[in-house]
């Protein structure tokens, strides 16, 4: 099985793709992390981010061990990745290792902006998992506060904002839900009914 997650930051599809892998015993790729880890070797080379022969250059040398750097994950990393993520050269150099995760059995969940659209259009489920801006900004401020990072929400709104605007905007593969993809707004849930819900739609979607 193959199932599929879009949608933008912090509205919990990454949460919702682990805990989806783990129910239903499948391989779990975020990928995010590829646009990340490529924002972040070119930073650290000292390369420009908006030029696309040295991003896609960057993007055929992607190796399973630069997933592995340490802060991937934070807020520069993420813009940094938006940034790259624009560049069809990009885009064409990840293809491949998406799909071939996505084929090796048992089947994976992918979590991303377009795997429903562009790297797994026939995947057996598509969820697009959505909050409002608000919404998004306001977990992601609580999530850096409980790790003592005192960021002001206002500024991670406009982070949002700005990275919705650019993801859904670029003309290679954006951020689009997929039109047989059921859409999960998770604005009124907690990670457990998000969750719950995700479960439903992936039962009705085998019935
Ligand atoms: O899901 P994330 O926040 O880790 O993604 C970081 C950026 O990477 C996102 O703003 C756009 C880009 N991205 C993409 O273009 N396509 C994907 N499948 C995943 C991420």
């Amino acid at each position: 099985m193959i199932i599929a997650i879009d949608g933008p930051a912090a509205a919990g599809k990454g949460t919702i793709a682990v805990k989806l892998a783990q129910h239903y015993g499948l391989n779990h790729l975020d990928t995010g992390l590829l646009y990340r880890a490529i924002g972040r070797l070119m930073t650290e080379q000292g390369l420009d981010l908006d030029d696309p022969e040295a991003a896609g250059a960057v993007a055929r040398q992607l190796r399973p061990k630069d997933l592995a750097h340490a802060d991937l994950r934070g807020r520069e990393a993420g813009e940094l990745a938006s940034r790259v993520a624009v560049h069809p050269e990009v885009r064409a150099a990840l293809v491949d290792f998406q799909r071939d995760f996505a084929r090796t059995p048992p089947g994976a969940v992918l979590d991303g902006r377009d795997i429903g659209t562009a790297i797994c259009p026939n995947a057996d489920v598509k969820i697009f998992v959505t909050a409002s801006p608000e919404v998004r900004a306001r977990r992601r401020t609580d999530e850096l506060n409980a790790k003592g990072r005192d960021v002001p929400y206002e500024r991670i709104l406009a982070e949002i904002l700005e990275r919705d605007e650019r993801d859904s905007h670029r003309s290679a593969a954006p951020l689009r839900q997929a039109d047989d993809a059921i859409r999960l707004d998770t604005t009124a849930l907690d990670a457990d009914a998000a969750f719950q819900a995700a479960v439903a739609i992936v039962e009705a979607g085998h019935e």
